[in-house]
């Protein structure tokens, strides 16, 4: 018996050069588990880095190839998965196009993500049209692998509704003969609350990160300036894992064990801050170190993932291929010669 047809994911991430623990604990953990029950589509959206980016492109290659090698070192295994750079494939762009004639204006204008941007950036003038369409080439980039998951964080519910919209307005004109795009679902990832050094969350712009990439000892060193519980002053006063940083960490990714030794230790003044740190440096260290080991023979060879990263590309250009077939048929703009059913050519 063939066994059933698994459900088609797509998710991207913009080429934010090389990646941290937040990015890996937010979406790349959960994408590594999800190719082994999914068909699975994953893409490094370089458009998406110019719509906010678009002054300077001098890095975006090389950014792009670092996040594509991240993912080979987190576990993404291009024989589970379809992995490639969006704009190696310009169908999303050809599809894009076609959406954005049907999208209305105050769909774009009242996604939440676009008001808080153009508020929130202001050294670059986000007052252009692709800053606008940005959530229209995510649905493109969704819809043309007819994707009926899309794992991503809570940030981005908003743009796969509107995703959803655009899909259903489409089949709505164009659908006739059937739909011609599956509703996309969001999958939420339920991230936990990964703080940086500072005890903010962690993030590339807070510069409080700690790197996929970092050695053992830069780990080590950064676990030793984090901020902790600040009621902790001394040696001798008791402190709560529940409000430091670090206990945040262990709880995260340390094992039951040491959680146990952590609020033990922690509430009764056993432990000094110095101890407890250490054996976080130890969780992350044991997470980090096959990761790292994995990114040898890519750094080694950074041919081989471009190679890979062009294999994932053949996939994904025949399947958008195949959708665009089917939408150009739905709009009667297909490449074949048909004769027009209409008055002329009689
Ligand atoms: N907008 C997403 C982000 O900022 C990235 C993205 C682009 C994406 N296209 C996508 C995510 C398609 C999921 C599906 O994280
Ligand atoms: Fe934080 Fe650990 Fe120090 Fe407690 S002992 S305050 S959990 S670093």
């Amino acid at each position: 018996m063939t066994p059933p047809p698994r459900k088609r994911v797509l998710s991207g991430m913009r080429p934010t050069g090389k990646l941290h623990l937040g990015n890996y604990m937010g979406a790349l953990d959960n994408w590594v588990r999800m190719q082994n029950e999914y068909e699975c589509f994953f893409t490094v959206v370089d458009w998406h880095a110019l719509t906010t980016d678009y002054a300077d492109t001098s890095c975006v290659k090389e950014n792009s190839l670092e996040v594509a090698t991240d993912w080979l070192a987190a576990g993404l295994d291009p024989e589970k998965c379809v992995m490639f750079i969006q704009s190696h494939v310009p169908a999303h762009a050809e599809l894009h196009l076609l959406l954005s004639m049907i999208t209305p204006l105050g769909w774009l204008e009242r996604v939440p993500t676009y008001k808080e941007q153009r508020e929130n950036i202001k050294d670059k003038d986000l007052g252009t049209y692709g800053f606008l369409g940005y959530p229209v080439l995510q649905a493109a980039d969704i819809l043309i692998y007819k994707a009926g998951v899309v794992p991503v964080g809570e940030d981005q519910v908003a743009h796969i509704e509107l995703a959803r919209e655009i899909a259903r307005r489409f089949n709505g004109f164009y659908g006739k003969r059937g739909d011609v795009f599956p509703e996309p679902q969001s999958l939420l990832t339920k991230a936990p609350k990964l703080p940086g050094t500072d005890g903010r969350k962690m993030s590339k712009s807070y510069g409080n990160t700690i790197m996929l990439t970092d050695p053992e000892p830069v780990v080590r060193q950064k676990l030793k300036t984090m901020v902790t519980d600040p009621a902790r002053v001394r040696r001798s006063d008791p402190g709560n894992p529940d409000v430091c940083p670090v206990g945040d960490l262990h709880k995260i990714f340390s094992s039951k064990e040491t959680m146990a030794k952590v609020y033990e230790g922690c509430r009764s003044a056993g432990i000094g801050c110095i101890e407890c740190k250490s054996w976080a440096a130890d969780s992350l260290v044991q997470l980090l170190v096959p990761m790292q080991e994995r990114r040898k023979k890519f750094e080694q060879n950074p041919r081989l993932a471009w190679d890979i990263l062009e294999a994932g590309t053949q996939k994904a250009r025949t399947v958008a291929g195949e959708t665009m077939k089917d939408v150009r048929a739905a709009m009667g703009m297909s490449l074949d010669y048909e004769r027009p059913e209409g008055s002329f050519g009689k």
